[in-house]
């Protein structure tokens, strides 16, 4: 619901408001956070106006003093602006005024950008505000999209220039200036390739801290979210205050502390070597940054993103289907294999229930390692006699789906593609073009280059019958430089490159329905909301080991739903690490994710083959909870004990998983509680039949003791139906 009074702005959700004032023409931040009842009186800002040394703007007052709702630079402010111009009289200086607004039901798309959408019955409404700098003719359209059932607020801004040309040095998605911060910790996730989105939290101190990626993707080394918290905050209470930005290239998430406990925290479009010329008469819309407050810790907040992204984000006929489980071949033969060799490890997989077979890497022109072939999108026959259509016949005969692997966006120097287009690939004139991998990207900002990849793509989905399609992305940008584009465009490239791939994620996902399609980006090298409006779920990380898949599914899970992780139970010893975790431990810890295999099931033993077996049914079974169930992290990011709590939307079911990631030999007694049941409900539990009170389940918890090192447990809870009768079988 959105309110205005005159001179105040109210946005509120079922648990939140978001306020903004007019204070002499400016647009004021004034509140974020638990539901209001009254809207805050603008003076509350207003009081802290005179400071010694601000230059004064607004007559006595200095808006450096203020906390505005969408900062510029060049004028009495000095800190880090959302906005910031480059005049062609050399000049920097923006302001901008309110002018008017609109609300609006529902929510507009974003033009060629991925974002939220609401359905009908979702309430949603839309503020656009509209903010000009009269001087030099350009105008700002803020838009603050508020989705009440969801507790969360959509925000983008629209920047129109109706003057002479200039250029964006800075155009963000959204900031928000919190106001007398007490001790508050800043939480973004990061890391590498192969151990993505590790928890990282310190407290905020002054000055600028943040995280940006400059890599051309959103990145393994950092993902386009923050959070700001309490230094109280846990899984459980405390504020918390997430930002989360809907982009998957270079961005920038930061928050600047001021000396006078004044933080500003922006997210967009990273403006280090962005420009974007804007002649008169065009617009440039930002890309959606997804704000949440959430008083009810990082689980609350978690459970606010995961709902939005599952059911108003992701789209498509697989956004509520029941996903496939599938073995990739990968981890089984790498590029070793043949026709023959693929059927005979699909055959194991049929026998024990898998349901789709995925043929990696490998498939096509000479492709017989990572140094050639990329960009040739045709069979390779040696491997494939009967081409791709005898393969996938035989895979369909044993009563599997088909799935393939692509790397669209990607060239070798060593392929017909690049001999005949030198110039599709990013780079600048007269510099060596670095390769990753042996690889070149090709250069999306141009459009026959993205109609080259559509129709590649398209002509084998169109030829084959294939049902579910890998897209990887193995490589992050160098030498960025588009052929086509004049030198005052260059730094218009990277974002450039996101829109031709967006256009042609739309045009693929809009022509071929029937297809799964999941992300990849060296494992989860873009594991970002951009990708999942296109495809509902990514292959989260290369690394398949058990152990360290528990603590980057737990890291991914702060913003992105389980439903949206690809797992995989893999062999060992490990690829990666070179561990060995039992067969059950690898079942149990890929089993919330999407699940699926990566290893030739003719070299596992017959036990192991049950457990897989068992583990595919399993996951039938409780797929719905894990997916569209509510996920409660109930122990702490790399715990020697990791156990989560699904519980299913109708509150009848719920799944806990418990593994012990780390044993202690003699270890201390302790207790897990669950969160999210009915505390007046009485649960029975399907493996033991012991009854529980939802109460003593959430304020006492299951006795658990860290003893064999990676064991797992799955124990599922159903809620029984009379809770006075059954009071006496419980053990409460
Ligand atoms: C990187 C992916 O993350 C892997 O799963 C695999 O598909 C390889 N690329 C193939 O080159």
């Amino acid at each position: 619901m959105i309110e205005f009074d005159g001179t105040q702005f109210l946005l509120h959700t079922e648990h939140t408001t978001y306020a903004m004032g007019l204070f002499q023409g400016l647009l004021l931040h004034l509140y974020w956070g638990r539901r209001l009842h009254r809207a805050p009186d603008a003076s509350i800002c207003t009081s802290f106006l005179s400071r010694p040394l601000s230059a004064k703007d607004l007559g006595d007052a200095s808006s450096d003093n203020l906390p505005q709702e969408y900062a510029t630079f060049g004028s009495a402010d000095l800190r880090q602006p959302a906005l910031d111009v480059r005049y062609q009289n050399g000049s920097t200086v923006t302001r901008l005024a309110y002018v008017d607004h609109t609300v609006t039901d529902g929510k507009p798309p974003l033009p060629g950008l991925p974002a939220t959408y609401c359905e009908e019955g979702d309430g949603v409404q839309t503020l656009e505000i509209h903010l000009a700098d009269e001087t030099v003719g350009l105008d700002v359209y803020l838009s603050y999209t508020v989705f009440p059932t969801f507790d969360a607020i959509a925000r983008s801004a629209r920047i129109v220039n109706h003057g002479a040309a200039f250029e964006l040095d800075a155009a963000l998605s959204a900031m928000v200036d919190f106001h007398g911060l007490g001790e508050c910790d800043l939480v973004h996730l990061d890391g590498a390739w192969a151990r993505e989105r590790a928890v990282t939290r310190n407290r905020i101190v002054p000055g600028t801290q943040g995280v940006e990626s400059r890599y051309g993707a959103s990145s393994a080394m950092h993902n386009p979210f923050l959070a700001i918290c309490s230094a109280n905050a846990d899984e459980r209470q405390g504020d918390v205050y997430g930002f989360s930005l809907v982009y998957s290239g270079c961005f920038t998430a930061r928050v600047d502390l001021d000396p006078y406990n004044g933080a500003r925290a922006a997210i967009g479009i990273n403006p280090f070597h962005f420009r974007y010329l804007l002649e008169s008469g065009e617009s440039f819309t930002t890309p959606e940054a997804v704000l949440v407050y959430s008083a009810d810790g990082f689980g609350g907040m978690s459970r606010c993103y995961h709902r939005l992204y599952r059911t108003r984000l992701c789209r498509g006929k697989y956004r509520d289907a029941d996903r496939f489980v599938l073995l990739n071949n990968w981890e089984a033969t790498y590029f070793s294999f043949n026709e023959d060799r693929i059927v005979e490890i699909a055959k194991k997989a049929a026998e024990i229930g898998v349901d789709t077979m995925v043929l990696d890497d490998g498939w096509f022109g000479k492709r017989n390692d990572g140094g050639s072939s990329l960009g040739d999108w045709v069979e390779n026959r040696e491997k494939l006699p009967g081409g791709l259509e005898a393969l996938s016949d035989r895979i369909h005969a044993l009563g599997l789906r088909f799935g393939l692997w692509f790397e669209p966006e990607m060239v070798n120097p060593v392929s017909n593609l690049y001999e005949a287009h030198p110039d599709w690939v990013l780079h600048v004139e007269g510099r060596p073009r670095s390769e990753t991998r042996n690889q070149l990207i090709l250069d999306l900002s141009r459009q026959e280059v993205c109609d080259y990849v559509i129709e590649a793509v398209s002509a084998v989905l169109r030829r084959v019958r294939i049902e579910y399609v890998k897209w990887d992305m193995n490589r992050y940008m160098s030498e960025v430089g588009s052929a086509k584009l004049p030198p005052e465009r260059q730094g218009e490239v990277m974002h450039r490159y996101m829109l031709g791939l967006y256009h042609v994620f739309e045009t693929l996902t809009t022509r071929f329905p029937h297809v799964l399609f999941e992300g990849c980006a060296s494992g989860g090298g873009r594991f970002d909301p951009g990708i999942l409006h296109y495809m509902p779920q990514i292959w989260t990380s290369d690394d398949t080991d058990a152990v360290e898949r528990l603590d980057i599914q737990f890291g991914t899970s702060l913003v992105y739903p389980y439903s949206t992780m690809s797992a995989h139970v893999s062999a060992t010893p490990n690829h990666q690490v070179g561990r060995t975790t039992p067969f059950q431990m690898r079942c149990d810890v890929a089993l919330p994710g999407q699940f699926g295999f990566e290893l030739d099931l003719n070299r596992c033993t017959d036990a192991e083959l049950e457990t897989a077996r068992a583990s595919i049914e399993r996951y039938r079974a409780l797929q719905c909870v894990f997916h569209e169930g509510d996920c409660y992290r109930l122990t702490g990011f790399r715990d020697d004990c990791a156990a989560l709590a699904f519980v299913a939307p109708d509150g009848e079911t719920a799944v806990v998983s418990l593994l012990t990631r780390k044993a202690t030999p003699n270890a201390v007694d302790r207790y897990i509680r669950l969160d999210g049941l009915d505390e007046r409900a009485v649960y029975r539990c399907e493996q033991d039949g012991v009854c529980y009170g939802g109460d003593f389940l959430m304020y006492r918890g299951l006795a658990y003791r860290c003893g064999k090192e990676h064991e797992s447990r799955l124990l599922v809870f159903h809620r029984v139906a009379d809770d006075a009768e059954k009071k006496g079988e419980s053990r409460q």
